[in-house]
C-alpha cells in the first residue's frame, strides 16, 4: 500500500463549517480511516495546512487535533509546493479575493458555497480557473443527505410517475442574541457583510432542484427581514440589514413547480429542519435530512373536506418509511472523497466552479425578483 500525501490549505478553519464539517468530519475522519483508498494500492493521505487570521485560535485548533502545520500567512501557504489544494470556508465576502490568489498560485481549489457574491464575479472565477487549467469544486453537501439520497432512489426507480410539484420547508428560529445567544454568526444578518438567507440557501436549492428534478428556468421570490434588530457576538445591538426569510417559487424545465420557503424566523413544527414534499401522478414522498416517507397512488386515502367534523384520519400514519438499504457517511466527507479522487486520478467531478456559479446566479436572480416584485427568467449558464 502506497501513501500519497496531499497538502490541503484549509482557510477559515476556525469557523463553524471549516472546523466541524471540513476539518474534523471530513479530512481528519479520512485520516482516522487510514486515508482514502483508490483501489490500486494507493491511499490518499490529507495533510491539512491550517490558515486563519487569529494565531491563538489557530494554535488551539491545531493542538486539539495534534496538528502542527498552521499559519496566518495565506501567501506563504500558497507559495508551498506541497500544498496542492486550496480550500475556502471563510465568510463569503473574503472568498473571491483568496480564490483569485489560489488560482494565481496554480492550486486546485475546493470551496464552500456560495462561490462568490455576484454572478459576474463567479463567472470570472470560472474563466480564470479554466485558463489556469486547475481542478475546481464547490460544496453541494445536501445532495449527499440520506433523505435526499432516498428521494433520488425513488426518482431513479420511477416511483413518482410524472413529477408535478415540490414543496420545501427549511428553517428554524435563530435567536436574536439578546437573552439567548444566536446560534448563527452575526454576519449572516448584515447585507454589507455578505449575509442574507437568499445568498445562503438559493445556491443549495439550485443544485438540489437541478440534480434531482430539472434545471430552474424562472424564479419568483419574496424576501423579508422579519427580525430587524439583533445582538452580535460581543453583545452589541445591530440593525439586521439582510433578508432572514425567502419565499421562492421555482419553475423547472418540463413544468415541475417548486415552492421552497427558507427562514431563520420560524419555529419548527416538522420532523426535520428541512423537508421536501414531492407529488407525482403515481405517488408522493416527504424527504428530510435523514428520513423519507412515501405514499403510493394505490394506497392514497380519499379525504373529504368537511370543516364541521374533527379530523378522523391520522394522515401521517398513512405514509411508509423508506429503508436505508445502505450506510450513509457524512455528506461533506463523501464529496471531499470525490474531489480528492478527481484531483489525484482525474476521475469525473461535476460540482465544479461552473456548477457553483449557477447557484450564485439563482441567488442573484432571486434577490432581483424580490427587489423588483416580479418573476425573473433564469438564463442557461454554460461555457
Ligand atoms: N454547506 C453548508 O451547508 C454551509 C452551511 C453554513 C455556512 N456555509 C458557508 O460556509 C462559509 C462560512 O460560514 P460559517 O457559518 O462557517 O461562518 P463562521 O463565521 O463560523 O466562520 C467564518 C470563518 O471565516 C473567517 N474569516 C476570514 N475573514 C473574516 C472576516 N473578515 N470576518 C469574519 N470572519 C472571517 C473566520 O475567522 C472563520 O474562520 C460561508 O461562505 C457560508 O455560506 C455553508
Amino acid at each position: 500500500m502506497t501513501r500519497r500525501s496531499i497538502g490541503i490549505i484549509v482557510n477559515g478553519v476556525t469557523g463553524r463549517m471549516g472546523y466541524r464539517q471540513h476539518l474534523v468530519r471530513s479530512l481528519l475522519a479520512l485520516r482516522e480511516q487510514g486515508g482514502l483508498e483508490l483501489g490500486d494500492g494507493t491511499r490518499i493521505w490529507p495533510e491539512p495546512i491550517l490558515v486563519g487570521r487569529d494565531e491563538t485560535r489557530l494554535r488551539a485548533v491545531a493542538e486539539r487535533h495534534g496538528l502542527t502545520d498552521w499559519t496566518t500567512d495565506l501567501a506563504a501557504a500558497l507559495a508551498r509546493d506541497d500544498a496542492e489544494i486550496y480550500f475556502d470556508a471563510q465568510v463569503t465576502q473574503q472568498r473571491e479575493k483568496a480564490i483569485r490568489q489560489a488560482i494565481d498560485a496554480g492550486k486546485h481549489i475546493y470551496t464552500e458555497k456560495p462561490l462568490a457574491e455576484s454572478s459576474a464575479a463567479a463567472w470570472e472565477l470560472v474563466r480564470a480557473a479554466d485558463a489556469a487549467g486547475i481542478r475546481t469544486g464547490v460544496v453541494q453537501d445536501k445532495l449527499f443527505l440520506p433523505g435526499l439520497r432516498k428521494l433520488k432512489r425513488l426518482i431513479d426507480g420511477g416511483f413518482f410517475g410524472r413529477i408535478l410539484s415540490v414543496r420545501g420547508e427549511f428553517g428554524y428560529w435563530v435567536f436574536e442574541g439578546d437573552w439567548q445567544p444566536a446560534q448563527r454568526p452575526s454576519w449572516n444578518y448584515r447585507a454589507e457583510d455578505g449575509g442574507g438567507i437568499v445568498m445562503d440557501m438559493f445556491p443549495h436549492w439550485q443544485y438540489v432542484l437541478e440534480e434531482l428534478f430539472a434545471p430552474v428556468r424562472a424564479v419568483t421570490c419574496v424576501a423579508a427581514t422579519h427580525v430587524p434588530q439583533r445582538v452580535d457576538e460581543a453583545g452589541r445591538p445591530y440593525p439586521a440589514t439582510a433578508d432572514d426569510a425567502a419565499y421562492g417559487i421555482f419553475e423547472l424545465d418540463g413544468g415541475i413547480v417548486a415552492a421552497l420557503n427558507s427562514s431563520w424566523a420560524t419555529r419548527v413544527h416538522r420532523d426535520e429542519l428541512v423537508e421536501f414534499h414531492v407529488d407525482g401522478t403515481e405517488g408522493s414522498a416527504v424527504a428530510g435530512l435523514r428520513r423519507c416517507r412515501v405514499q403510493h397512488r394505490a394506497v392514497t386515502p380519499k379525504p373529504v373536506w368537511n370543516p364541521d367534523l374533527p379530523a378522523t384520519e391520522d394522515f401521517r400514519a398513512q405514509w411508509t418509511e423508506m429503508p436505508d438499504n445502505e450506510e450513509f457517511d457524512n455528506g461533506f466527507k463523501v464529496q471531499w472523497e470525490a474531489f480528492l479522487r478527481h484531483v489525484v486520478t482525474g476521475s469525473p467531478f461535476t460540482w465544479d466552479f461552473l456548477a457553483g456559479a449557477r447557484g450564485v446566479q439563482l441567488a442573484e436572480l432571486g434577490l432581483r425578483s424580490a427587489r423588483e416584485g416580479r418573476r425573473v427568467e433564469v438564463p442557461e449558464l454554460s461555457r
